[in-house]
């Protein structure tokens, strides 16, 4: 038994539940963990197998030709992107780069799980925010839960697991609101999904407020969550803090050449997320029809409210061959998958009562 003491951190850390998987020889659809359902373009499939001759060698540390090739498609400039290994990195990194131990970080809750894990990890405490009924975040509370002790501010958009994107009005109000020397990081995982013509437009506030760090990923909409690419976008001075921060060669070389084929196949991956859009309104519809009270989603991901059903629920669903993903007590994310899996789950909703 070691006497080491572990940081007393780790005492109260909720633990990060990954999605269900299914048994190792069992067939059953993965709608646990928010995955794009498309396989790998052929063109990226050859991108990975050419980088896997090169991995007896450390990666390029900086991911210099995808930082520019992503800063091009975003017109930014390259300094302005730090990658990291699956934006959870990147903001584990944001964070590490900007608290000092005590300092207070305001967060959506219920919100990604991973937050406050994070920002314990990075010495600061969560002040949690509740996110309304309808799923949208609580933006004025938010700015009001701040105070001199916040350091940063973590705006979900679209928010997971409850679906709605901010607006664009209200998160004016908002930024208006907060002092500038408080971090506003809008995590944008989803944004490649957002049809909500409302949305704030991440790109053009970041233009505007140099204190807003923007979050985005290739896991979900480029389909490449198993290599763990995502990245900060922030100005060049705290951009350099956030890359003193990182995990050196955090983004493995497969992994980048894997995105830069991915950002000149975007074309190709969008009319997929079209159709993942597409699905996801028959879902809805679907649901809705069926009488359940669901918020809207921009996401790849629907919220079924269930309260105390939810733990019922998604075994239930597993039984019928759907993995989907209960936050007990709460509620049931569904991801937005193939039209069989979203079929046989409708299956599964109908037969329960509606809340
Ligand atoms: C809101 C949000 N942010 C960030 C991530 C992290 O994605 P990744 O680390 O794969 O880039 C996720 C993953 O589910 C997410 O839901």
């Amino acid at each position: 038994m070691s006497r080491v003491a572990l940081r007393k951190a780790l005492a109260d850390l909720p633990p990060y539940v990954p999605g269900a998987r299914a048994p190792v020889g069992a067939a059953a659809y993965k709608l646990s963990s928010n995955e794009n359902p498309f396989p790998p373009l052929p063109s990226v499939v050859a991108a990975i197998a050419d980088a896997a001759v090169d991995v007896n060698r450390y990666p390029d540390m900086y991911a210099t030709e995808l930082g520019e090739a992503i800063a091009a498609s975003l017109g930014v400039t390259p300094d302005s992107i730090v990658t990291g290994c699956g934006s959870v990195a990147a903001l584990g990194h944001v964070l590490t780069a900007v608290c000092e131990a005590g300092d207070e970080v305001v967060l959506p809750w219920r919100s990604f799980e991973a937050y406050p894990i994070a920002v314990s990890l990075a010495g600061a405490e969560g002040v949690r925010v509740p996110v309304g009924a309808d799923g949208r975040l609580d933006l004025e509370a938010m700015a009001e839960a701040v105070t001199p002790r916040t350091k940063v501010v973590l705006v979900c958009t679209p928010n997971n697991p409850t679906g709605p994107a901010v607006h664009a009005d209200e998160l004016a109000r908002f930024l208006a609101a907060v002092p500038s020397d408080v971090l506003v990081v809008l995590d944008e995982a989803y944004v490649e999904f957002v049809r909500d013509e409302r949305a704030a437009d991440g790109l053009a506030v970041f233009a505007e407020h140099p204190n807003v760090v923007l979050l985005r990923t290739f896991s979900k909409a480029y389909g490449l969550a198993g290599l763990r690419v995502g990245y900060a976008v922030a100005r060049p001075r705290l951009a350099a803090g956030i890359r003193a921060a990182s995990t050196p060669f955090g983004v493995s070389h497969v992994a980048q050449l894997a995105a830069l084929a991915s950002l000149r196949a975007r074309d190709e991956l969008l009319r997929r997320v079209d159709s993942v859009v597409a699905e996801r309104a028959r879902l809805l519809t679907a649901l809705r029809a069926q009488g359940w009270t669901v918020p809207d989603s921009q996401a790849n991901f629907v919220w079924l409210p269930l309260g105390e059903q939810a733990s019922s629920f998604a075994e239930r669903c597993a039984r019928a061959g759907v993995l989907v993903r209960p936050f007990a007590g709460d509620g049931v994310r569904v991801s937005v998958g193939e039209p069989e899996a979203t079929d046989l789950f409708l299956e599964v909703s109908s037969e329960v009562t509606r809340r």
